[in-house]
């Protein structure tokens, strides 16, 4: 099944010039790029995105570090897109990231991971809303 889903190259990648490298391991692994920008969050907009985690100890912690510098947000486009890039991505808990994933590759730490990925179809919905308007999504 086609399916898209709400990726972020987070600051701690951006900083260390890894968007190119993370672009690529991306097109690579199958995802087609259908939409994409770079921006620098608010506190609010980090919160907002991240509201499922409201109330959680390392929430404030997570808000510094996604507004510390630009981020990269896209939409991407595959075969269990959610499912496959999460995959691609790695495991949250450090000592579990594969071999040949992005965070296993770039990632720095639990909370420094480089790379965001939707955990299901309607985190996916929501969060592709929450950054693109319809007409800023490639068909
Ligand atoms: P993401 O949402 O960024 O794709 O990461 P995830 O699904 O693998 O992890 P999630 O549970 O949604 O947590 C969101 C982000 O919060 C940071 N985190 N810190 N115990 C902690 O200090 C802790 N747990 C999670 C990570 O940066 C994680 O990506
Ligand atoms: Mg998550």
């Amino acid at each position: 099944m086609k399916q898209q889903t709400l990726a972020i190259i987070k600051p701690d990648a951006t900083k260390r010039n890894l968007i190119g490298e993370i672009l690529t391991c991306m097109e690579r692994n199958g995802f087609t790029i259908k939409a994409l920008k770079m921006l620098h969050l608010t506190s609010e907009q980090a919160e907002g995105f991240y509201a499922e985690h409201k109330g959680k100890d390392f929430l404030p912690k997570l808000v510094t570090f996604m507004t510390s510098a630009p981020i990269v947000v896209l939409v991407l486009e595959g075969e269990n897109a959610v499912e496959n890039y999460r995959e691609l991505m790695g495991a949250t808990k450090v000592e579990l990231r594969k071999s040949g994933t992005i965070r296993k590759m770039y990632g720095l730490g639990l909370t420094e991971n480089s790379v965001h990925g939707s955990d299901s179809e309607e985190s996916a919905k929501r969060e592709i809303a929450y950054f693109f308007t319809p007409n800023e999504i490639m068909n």
